[in-house]
């Protein structure tokens, strides 16, 4: 079957980059036209903006740039400021990998970053995609870096109706054979704002389009409807219970979930196993501490990439003399920003904390 058409007219790199020239987004880890990239900027935006939107990484980027100005810095400080520095982005091993790669570039590479593709995917959290893009936009290496926004604009291009994920390969040779010999930076970042703002997923502006000319689905009328995706199997929901112990001098019980896996290395009010079948009215079973614990109203739903979560909280006040159980510690309610909480966290406690205190403390045991 054929799964591209020839496009109407050949798109060519120089349009893209007219275009990129009068409407390029001012972006804080961009460097101006005619400003040398600072590849360490690069790296870390890229790190933050995988599943994450531009809006969502601004206010995390510039606060994160502060505390870790260089590599070097962020190489030196240890895993958990940085955890709490990434603390409600999501995605947390992400940030164990930033720390991990920042403290490889020093030791192995004197605290620079290779330049090419091929040493750049060395490094702990870089994949294809975010080794394209450092190589491209901070050394100006003749690389495609195709994410979901440029699978979408190439797709539309070349009129691709072959489904993803098995058009991926297909699309990656498409874009590589668009990127131009000089300027490979801007081109990479061009195609990013051309699938932001104008090759959007739905109602795209291709009026405004600069390759309004050469685009295929434009031509065929199906702009909207490419790419074409295969059916996605969604993962089956689970349930768990999460238990917030309050105690009298207004600290909360957390512990800090194991170094891997979902979630490694946050914190956590304790919660039971997430499972398909996990039944709430057992969840005493589970629970931390002897304590009068009562069952909240509601629950906290939360959707992670494989699976959407729905957790039933459990509230208790303890006496100020209460002692937390082995592994785990009291945190202060006035220091919680502090903590390693991620977003799902963040929710289980103001769903528990915001509920009036119940009067009277319930002492454990
Ligand atoms: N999405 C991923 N990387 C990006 C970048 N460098 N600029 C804008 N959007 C992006």
């Amino acid at each position: 079957m054929l799964a591209v058409l020839s496009p109407p007219s050949k798109p060519e790199a120089r349009e893209l980059l007219a275009w990129y020239d009068r409407h390029r987004r001012d972006l804080p880890w961009r460097a101006r036209a005619g400003e040398k990239p600072d590849p360490y900027k690069v790296w870390l935006s890229e790190i933050m903006l995988q599943q994450t939107t531009v809006a969502a990484v601004k206010p995390f980027y510039d606060r994160f740039l502060e505390r870790f100005p260089t590599v070097g810095k962020l190489a030196d400080a240890p895993v958990d400021r940085v955890m709490q520095a990434w603390a409600g982005l999501g995605y947390y091993s992400r940030a164990r990998n930033l720390h991990a790669c920042a403290k490889t570039v020093v030791a192995a590479h004197g605290g620079r970053f290779p330049e090419s593709d091929q040493d750049l995917r060395r490094l702990p959290g870089i994949g294809a995609y975010t080794a394209a893009a450092v190589a491209a936009i901070a050394f100006e290496r003749p690389t495609a870096a195709v994410d979901g926004n440029v699978e979408r604009v190439v797709s539309r291009l070349f009129l691709v109706e072959e489904p993803l994920p098995r058009a991926k390969p297909l699309i990656r040779e498409l874009a590589q054979a668009l990127v131009p010999p000089d300027r490979p930076g801007d081109f990479a970042q061009a195609l990013m704002d051309l699938g932001a703002t104008i090759c959007t997923p739905k109602r795209p502006a291709c009026a405004v389009c600069p390759w309004l000319e050469p685009c295929g689905a434009r031509a065929a009328g199906v702009q909207e409807v490419l790419p074409r995706k295969a059916p996605r199997i969604e993962g089956q929901l689970r349930r768990g219970a999460a238990f917030v112990a309050w105690r009298a001098d207004d600290a909360v019980l957390l512990r800090t979930r194991p170094p891997s896996g979902l979630l490694g290395g946050m914190a956590e009010p304790p919660t039971s196993e997430w499972a398909a079948d996990y039944d709430p009215a057992k969840a005493m079973l589970d629970a931390p501490l002897e304590a009068r614990w009562r069952r909240l109203a509601g629950t906290v739903r939360h959707t992670f990439t494989h699976f959407p979560l729905e957790l039933t909280i459990f509230l208790a006040k303890l006496g100020a003399d209460a002692k937390a159980p082995e592994g785990m510690r009291f945190a202060p309610r006035s220091s919680l920003s502090d903590e390693a909480l991620s977003g799902l966290m963040r929710k289980v406690l103001a769903h528990a904390l915001a509920k009036p205190l119940p009067r009277k403390a319930d002492a454990p045991g």
